[in-house]
């Protein structure tokens, strides 16, 4: 079993938090300006920052108690938690226009380029570049921020860390471009990056089908984490 601060870097808690409604309107203008370093046209790059808005929207079908649980997660726990990228895609599926690409991005963001991730193990090509994206600018903002379990990280070590897992949690050409666009952050990023007003926006119809009834359902609640 890991410890917590182990696992805001893995599979598991990777973004649970306090300030993980805001933490969806960063991820998305960090995968943004990914999104630009890495020369995808103006459409793309809209595209991947509305999904990586949504990344984690089906964090909201996760108990909160589990969320924000400052000690270690159990095994149940950590299921419950891994399970939010299932949650997310069928909500972002089934609740009103299908958004696909923001779904791709739900199911498949903690997805590692080693194939270590879950919940496929998919590697490298076979993740959707903006699963890819939204990944290492998921991390680089987790870290950057305080939870319920560890301290914000400086920027050096946010960057250490990025660059440690190059190859191996991220596709080297997001890692790098996350390094290029943490090197012009503005010292206000994390304010500019809330004034993304477009993004953040869901309305859930309906509760899936399958979660009703189901044990899981009695966490569920309706904080919003876009
Ligand atoms: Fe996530």
């Amino acid at each position: 079993m890991r410890a917590h601060s182990e696992a805001v870097l893995a599979p598991g808690a990777a973004d649970a938090g306090p300030a993980v409604d805001h933490h969806g309107l960063r991820t998305a203008w960090l995968a943004g300006r990914i999104a630009r370093f890495l020369e995808l046209d103006a459409a793309t790059v809209e595209g991947v920052e509305e999904a990586a808005s949504f990344h984690d929207v089906g964090k909201r079908f996760v108990d909160e108690s589990v969320l924000s649980k400052p000690g270690r997660l159990d095994a149940g726990e950590r299921h419950q938690v891994e399970m939010h990228v299932v949650f997310g895609a069928w909500t972002l599926l089934s609740g009103g226009p299908p958004r696909r690409l923001a779904a791709q991005v739900a199911l498949l963001h903690h997805e590692w380029w080693n194939g270590r991730g879950y919940p496929f193990g998919l590697a490298r090509l076979a993740i959707p570049l903006a699963a890819r994206i939204t990944a290492v600018a998921d991390v680089f903002d987790a870290l950057s921020e305080e939870r319920c379990y560890k301290p914000a990280w400086p920027l050096r070590d946010v960057m250490a860390y990025v660059a440690s897992q190059r190859g191996r949690q991220f596709d080297p050409r997001c890692a790098d471009a996350m390094r290029e666009v943490a090197a012009r952050l503005p010292v206000d990023w994390h304010q500019q990056a809330l004034g993304v007003s477009s993004l953040g926006s869901l309305e859930i119809s309906s509760v899936p089908t399958l979660l009703q009834g189901d044990e899981l359902s009695r966490g569920m609640h309706t904080r919003c984490f876009v």
